[in-house]
């Protein structure tokens, strides 16, 4: 059973995980020299514990203490317990959803590991806006996929906003940072996937046609200023288009993302030999 604890004062030491949770800068070398990440709101909390994350702490007002009952009788761990006004303070924002998790990092699985019966994967070259990372581990959860691939430079998925605006998909996806920028398309290619790279050159194909009647997929999209690489966007198998009205510079990545997910799940599937 959790350790209830009423705290009062915004200084406490114990309240440190969870201190200006706007900051960004602050608070991505604050989780990562700690290993530690946070996880907003009950349903969040909940499939972080669920998905065998192991909670440091928690923290929350009075009021959410019985809808997360089970998941703080699950553990020995302290629980703080604060006002609503006192949360604020000290995280830096008004906590509407109530309830905080800090929660202790996992070593990235291998490649190998998430790639182990893959079929169709997103991979993310500089995806620079955690809310668009946690929008498109939304996606590829919401249709199926099986893994997602960051390049090394990608937005954090574990940081609270990816997190939050993914509603807890990347702890159900198995995802893991690829090592190597330089050769990670023809890696993949390698590895039995088709790379089909989103992209508005014009020599891209429609995603309809780049995908139909592929065996493994990999989605690659490009980060939202400059898109693609042009390493990445020379090194993919394919490089496929949505089509736009005319006019329209480009679509917001997590939107592009999820037509793309939706065409190739729906793709029809090579003919057996
Ligand atoms: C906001 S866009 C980047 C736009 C960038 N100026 C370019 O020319 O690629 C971010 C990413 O979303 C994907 N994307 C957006 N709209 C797309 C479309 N209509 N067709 C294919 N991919 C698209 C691409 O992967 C792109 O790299």
């Amino acid at each position: 059973m959790a350790r209830l604890t009423e705290v009062r004062d915004a200084d406490d030491p114990r309240l440190a995980d969870y201190r200006d949770l706007r900051d960004v800068q602050l608070r991505t070398h604050l989780e990562a020299e700690h290993g530690l990440f946070l996880a907003e709101g009950e349903k969040v909390v909940r499939r972080a514990v669920e998905a065998g994350f192991t909670p440091r702490s928690f923290l929350m007002a009075p009021r959410w203490l019985d809808g997360l009952a089970d998941v703080l009788a699950a553990g020995d761990v302290a629980c703080y317990v604060v006002t609503e006004a006192l949360a604020e303070q000290v995280t830096g924002f008004h906590v509407h959803r109530g309830a905080l998790a800090s929660l202790e990092r996992r070593p990235l699985p291998s490649l190998d590991e998430v790639l182990q019966d893959a079929r169709n994967v997103l991979v993310l070259e500089d995806v620079v806006d955690h809310t668009n990372v946690g929008a498109i581990f939304r996606c590829g959860a919401a249709f199926g996929f099986d893994a997602v691939l960051l390049a090394p430079r990608c937005a954090d998925p574990l940081y609270r906003r990816s997190i939050k605006v993914g509603m807890g998909a990347v702890f159900s996806t198995p995802w893991t940072r690829l090592a190597d920028w330089y050769d990670a398309l023809p890696d993949l290619s390698a590895r039995g996937f088709t790379t089909v790279g989103l992209t508005l050159a014009e020599e891209a194909a429609p995603i309809e046609q780049a995908v139909a009647g592929l065996d493994r997929v990999a989605l690659v999209l490009g980060s939202e200023g400059h898109g693609l690489s042009a390493r990445w966007e020379r090194s993919a198998d394919r490089r496929a288009v949505i089509a736009m009205r005319e006019g329209i510079d480009s679509l917001n990545v997590a939107a592009a993302a999820a037509v793309a997910c939706y065409v190739t799940v729906r793709r029809s599937l090579p003919t057996p030999a």
